[in-house]
């Protein structure tokens, strides 16, 4: 795939492949890529060349909402309007377009609408339940915690009843119990076959959840293979150095010795 902005190519000819049932890590330096890739893949913009198959078919030219009621999603911070609605109200506008929006059916057989929106309430109770959110269903986004808000932010992709979800940085910010939290539903709703691409800069994180790690930088995946393999690759290291990220190498080197630790 390829995508640039007035010149400057953010994604130069990567292409990846992702293992469906499995949590694959997509790693790489400030700048790699790696959020442009999430939003050409769905479909927030357009490839400049590439093809993009989910499942089967292509994607390439289809529109966010197609892409979504495939059941290809990224989660979205919530937006400064969201935060001014109920937790419960932002569930219920993540739910899929469906009967509600097409005015015909609204006319004709209302009460297919409200089946409907019965059973999106009943969907969005339950998410909120399962991230132990319900206390705060009618409390306004805004008063949430960033931790609780990342919580809300994959409840509602989960609201479109997805197959695969994309999450960009779903850590950052947060504390560390709600991180652990997240990473769990993430880990239990891979167990029930979902697939998740995670954006993510802690080493330590992806060294725990993801089976798989794909490496950007400068458009471009330089290498891919178990976090194991991954880490240990020179190439990776050298493209953190590159971006003068000699922190991440020593983030590398701390999860290789935790890792060590939980071996014992
Ligand atoms: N909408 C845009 N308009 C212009 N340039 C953009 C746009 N989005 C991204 N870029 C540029 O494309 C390159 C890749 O950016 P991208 O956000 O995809 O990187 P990233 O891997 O997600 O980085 P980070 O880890 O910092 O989030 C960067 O040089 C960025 O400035
Ligand atoms: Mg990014």
């Amino acid at each position: 795939m390829r995508k640039s902005f007035d010149g400057l190519v953010a994604v130069d000819g990567a292409s990846l492949e992702i293992e469906p049932g499995k949590i694959t890590a997509l790693i790489g330096p400030n700048g790699a890529g790696k959020t442009t890739f999430f939003n050409v893949v769905t479909g927030f913009y357009r490839a400049d060349a590439g093809s993009i198959v989910f499942d089967g078919s292509s994607i390439a030219r289809k529109s966010p909402n197609a892409i979504a009621g495939r059941g290809l999603v990224r989660t979205f911070q919530l937006t400064k309007s969201l935060a001014k609605m109920t937790v419960l109200d932002n569930m219920m506008l993540a739910a899929p377009d469906q009967t509600g929006e097409k005015i015909f059916t609204a006319w004709v057989v209302p009460w297919v609408v409200r089946r409907q929106e019965k059973e999106n309430r009943r969907k969005a109770l339950e998410l909120l339940e399962l991230f132990n959110l319900s206390d705060k269903k009618d409390h306004y986004a805004a008063t949430l915690s960033g931790g609780q808000r990342k919580l809300l932010e994959l409840a509602r992709a989960l609201m479109m009843e997805p197959r695969m979800i994309l999450l960009d940085e779903p850590m950052a910010g947060i504390n560390p119990s709600l991180g652990a939290r997240l990473l769990e539903h993430v880990g239990e709703l891979r167990d029930r076959g979902m697939t998740f691409v995670l954006v993510e800069h802690d080493m330590d994180v992806v060294m725990r959840v993801s089976e798989h790690v794909i490496v950007m930088a400068n458009g471009q995946v330089i290498t891919r293979g178990s976090a194991e393999e991954v880490r240990s690759n020179q190439q990776v290291i050298d493209a953190y150095l590159g971006a003068g990220g000699g922190a991440v190498e020593e983030e590398l080197d701390k999860s290789l010795d935790a890792e060590g630790k939980r071996d014992d």
